[in-house]
């Protein structure tokens, strides 16, 4: 688990390296297994190259936002993505009950300013609150919430939900899950009134301690460069920024699963003459 000392010190691979070496692949591969976060640069920064990229690990995840998607600021902009509002800490799709495991950005091009990524390790951050607020701790695991989106694409409406707690814990009782994001919450609480106030102060606890400066990662992406970052554990947001005419900020992403990366992991492990039963 990590915080601030991870500024400078994210798991960084070459993309060269990555398309054509088994061992550095399998190297990020196990530190976005053990991180949660990975940056690959040198990538170019044109749209397609994400898709090889994921074409090279296993497959991608469709959504209702597509296959590969793109987060273009916009003037006039449909959604919070493509504005140059900041983005509060998250977790992506928490509306889905199939919830995407990895979230990947391609940055093609930044904003003249701002628009620096930020990252927290959302494991590290929710037992300190089990350390500091027990009750706090407590009411996250134990109130279920919608996550809800309603949008469309072209043509095609959709409105995903999904009740979740903020922390979920495997059959060992270790945590497994942070689900976490402001904008996507229901309006509509499904829980008794007098626990409305004590929920809405743990959300703002924990939002408090994500932010502290010991537990966030700033990071402002390049054109070029790839993030890698495991959407069940690592909350992200970004800075605000001013959407230029001409001169957007324009990523791609796109959503994988364990199941493809584990699969390429223990194919990996194989092929190098590694035990991978383990794995
Ligand atoms: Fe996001």
């Amino acid at each position: 688990m990590w915080g601030s000392e991870l500024v400078g010190q994210i798991p960084t691979f070459q993309f060269d390296e990555i398309m054509t070496d088994d061992v550095k692949l399998l190297n990020l591969l196990e530190d976005l297994r053990d991180i949660g976060l990975t940056l690959t640069k040198g990538v170019p920064a044109e749209t397609g190259h994400l898709a090889k990229f994921v074409d090279r690990i296993s497959y991608l995840k469709v959504t209702n936002f597509g296959s590969v998607h793109t987060i273009k600021s916009k003037t006039s902009p449909n959604n919070l993505a493509f504005s140059g509002l900041k983005l509060g800490f998250h977790t992506d799709l928490n509306h889905y009950h199939y919830k995407p495991n990895i979230t990947v950005f391609h940055c093609i091009q930044q904003s003249k300013t701002g628009g620096e990524s930020m990252f927290a390790d959302g494991f590290k951050t929710a037992l300190q609150l089990k350390e500091e607020d027990p009750d706090a701790f407590k009411t996250l695991c134990d109130t279920y919430c919608d996550y809800i989106h309603k949008g469309r694409r072209g043509t095609v409406d959709s409105c995903t939900k999904c009740a979740r707690p903020t922390f979920s814990f495997d059959r060992y009782g270790n945590i497994d899950g942070v689900h976490f994001d402001q904008t996507s919450r229901d309006i509509r609480l499904h829980i008794p009134v007098e626990k409305v106030y004590p929920y809405y102060k743990a959300i703002k606890d924990y939002y408090d301690l994500i932010n502290r400066p010991e537990n966030r990662v700033n990071f402002r992406m390049q054109p070029g460069d790839i993030v890698m970052l495991e959407n069940t554990r690592i909350l992200h947001g970004r800075n605000a920024f001013t959407v230029t005419e001409g001169a957007e900020r324009h990523l791609e992403s796109v959503f994988m699963d364990w199941d493809g990366v584990y699969s390429k992991i223990r194919c990996l492990r194989e092929k190098l003459g590694m035990s991978f039963h383990d794995y």
